[in-house]
């Protein structure tokens, strides 16, 4: 008889949700009322003009590069490439100096991304290190969180990893397996024994990380990176699926409800630091768009609108900024190697 298959946690889920084959990424559009869940440039516009008003500040606090490279890091739906584009228009000294790449995982979501956006100066690219100029800007809303994490457990002073079996049957059953070295070296660096609960470690997303300082390295540039997460140790286990909006059990209906997990900023940051690059304080997505100028945006465009229009404006800038929706859950990081201090938005 076939042996039951064992594969890390982080595997496995990606193997549900990037599988070519049958990934919930691969067949699947999750955004929007019709989907899984909506996101924050799903929710309003002024949430991308935001980014694109910082973009093109970075850029002029790089002394207006004439060239100058950035990459949205799983650009999703295209929603927020849609708006930079149309925001950056208005900056045409900048518009001519910048190229713009997607990097996208889901063939499925590149297909609806190609549709949506249809400039010349976008491309999509395979590999981080395609990019041979610089400075560049890796940004990502989202797109930390969408890659599968490790889990540890620690007992009797071992530490295992967590394993899931699928058999013939496809029953899932969860294994603990002694960790490897490599692996221990890894949260090790991290300080992540202090734990007393389940170890969470982004391998994979740390991987992605490394790929982008070693071309920020050579061209110059930062990361920006909006997220959900925490800043104190958790402890427990943060993986989570949504399937129509509604909280699904996260082995249930594999291939048909995202998965994800928060991220840890604390992590982030010692990553970052350990790498020398700059650190801008981790904030909240509230503070941050506030900083930019979303209400001052919000209160010059609803001048002019009806007042329906105007209520409804005012509800999406809430979902985005109150505490009891994305406003304190979602966090920004920024790390940069330029020399110059750049804040907007963290200060
Ligand atoms: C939660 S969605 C966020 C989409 C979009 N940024 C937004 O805010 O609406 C995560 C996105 O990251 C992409 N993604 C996840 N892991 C990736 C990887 N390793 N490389 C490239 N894209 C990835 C997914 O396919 C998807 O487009």
């Amino acid at each position: 008889m076939k042996e039951a298959q064992i594969i890390p946690l982080d595997k496995f889920v990606e193997n549900a949700l990037y599988n070519e084959n049958y990934g919930y990424y691969s067949k699947k559009n999750p955004f929007g009322k019709s989907g899984d869940y909506v996101t924050a440039p799903n929710i309003s516009f002024l949430f991308s003009e935001m980014i694109a008003i910082w973009i093109i500040s970075y850029w002029e606090n790089l002394q207006k590069p004439k060239k100058f490279n950035i990459v949205e890091l799983g650009p999703g739906n295209g929603d927020l490439c849609k708006v930079l584009i149309k925001t950056f228009k208005n900056f045409p000294d900048f518009y001519k100096n910048v190229k713009i790449f997607l990097y996208e995982r889901s063939k499925y979501l590149q297909k609806i991304q190609k549709n949506k956006i249809k400039e010349k100066k976008v491309s999509w690219l395979k590999n981080i290190n395609d990019i041979k100029s610089g400075p560049v800007l890796f940004f990502g809303n989202e797109f930390f969180d969408a890659i599968p994490i490790k889990q540890f457990k620690i007992d009797k002073n071992k530490i295992y990893e967590k394993y899931l079996s699928v058999n013939k049957k496809d029953k899932i059953k969860i294994i603990l397996k002694k960790a490897k070295k490599k692996t221990i070296f890894k949260l090790k660096k991290f300080g992540l024994f202090n734990n007393k609960g389940v170890i969470e470690y982004p391998d994979l997303g740390i991987k992605e990380l490394d790929k982008m300082i070693q071309v920020i390295r050579k061209f110059n540039g930062g990361i920006l990176l909006i997220d959900y997460g925490f800043l104190d140790k958790k402890n427990v286990s943060t993986l989570q699926s949504v399937k129509s909006h509604k909280k699904n059990e996260v082995f249930e209906n594999l291939s048909d409800a995202d998965i994800t997990s928060l991220v840890n900023f604390t992590l982030l940051k010692d990553y970052f630091l350990k790498q020398n690059f700059n650190l801008n304080q981790v904030v909240s997505q509230s503070f941050f768009l506030k900083r930019i100028g979303i209400l001052h945006r919000a209160e010059m465009l609803s001048k002019k609108m009806s007042f329906s229009a105007k209520a409804n404006l005012y509800s999406r800038l809430r979902r985005l900024l109150d505490s009891r929706y994305m406003g304190n859950l979602f966090k920004v990081i920024f790390a940069y190697k330029n020399k110059k201090k750049f804040r907007l938005g963290f200060n």
